[in-house]
């Protein structure tokens, strides 16, 4: 396959997914990080891996119709022959019309066991930060594949992890992490060789 990664973060899912394949533990191809902030520690570790980085932000293309920004990721998607995007700490919505084009082909990791604790805001520390305030004691991360709809569409794969008593948001996304880059990349290598199967 060739992989898109989208990420806006420091970039740890998306590292650990190349380090898989420079590893040759994956054989798809990551073609391309799109990132909409072209300072995110995900750009400098693509510079470090030798991967395009395309920077595609409404601060950078102001004006434009939805139609017309969808076209601007879409174009570099196609060019690209991209068969896969990998969300990996990206946090703005997907335009809608490529989650169209790309239906059933976007997959995404949530450091919770969604349903719970998805939706509008929740992404990176705030999600941990609203687990702990709920005092619920088992957390985890989900991979999914999304539709238009934040954060739902077909679960893949879930990962439940303990919350002590003496967690903090820090301490459990701490833990979280580790999971999701064991993870991540074992799921990719799953739909690369057909186990998991996308349009089901
Ligand atoms: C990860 O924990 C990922 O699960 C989360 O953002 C973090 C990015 O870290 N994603 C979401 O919250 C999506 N709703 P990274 O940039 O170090 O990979």
């Amino acid at each position: 396959m060739n992989i898109c990664v989208f990420a806006s973060g420091g970039g740890s899912n998306f590292k650990s997914i190349l380090e898989a394949r420079r590893d040759n533990f994956l054989n798809s191809d990551i073609r391309l990080l799109i990132t909409n902030n072209s300072n995110c520690g995900a750009v400098h570790i693509a510079r470090e891996f030798g991967v395009p980085v395309c920077h595609i932000s409404r601060k950078v293309y102001p004006g434009l119709s939805d139609g017309e920004y969808a076209k601007l990721f879409l174009d570099k998607l196609v060019e690209n022959e991209i068969d896969l995007i990998v969300l990996a700490g990206y946090m703005k919505i997907v335009e809608p019309e490529v989650v169209r084009k790309f239906s059933n082909r976007i997959l995404n990791i949530h450091p919770a066991l969604l349903p719970d604790f998805g939706g509008k805001g929740m992404y990176g520390i705030n999600v941990h930060k609203a687990v702990i305030e709920s005092g619920i004691k088992i957390s985890g991360l989900t991979i999914h594949l999304i539709d238009e709809v934040y954060d739902r569409g077909r679960i893949l794969f879930q990962k439940s992890v303990k919350v002590e008593d003496d967690d903090d948001e820090f301490s459990l996304q701490k833990k979280i992490l580790h999971f999701e880059h064991k993870y991540y990349p074992f799921i990719i290598k799953k739909i690369e060789e057909g186990e998991i199967g996308l349009d089901e």
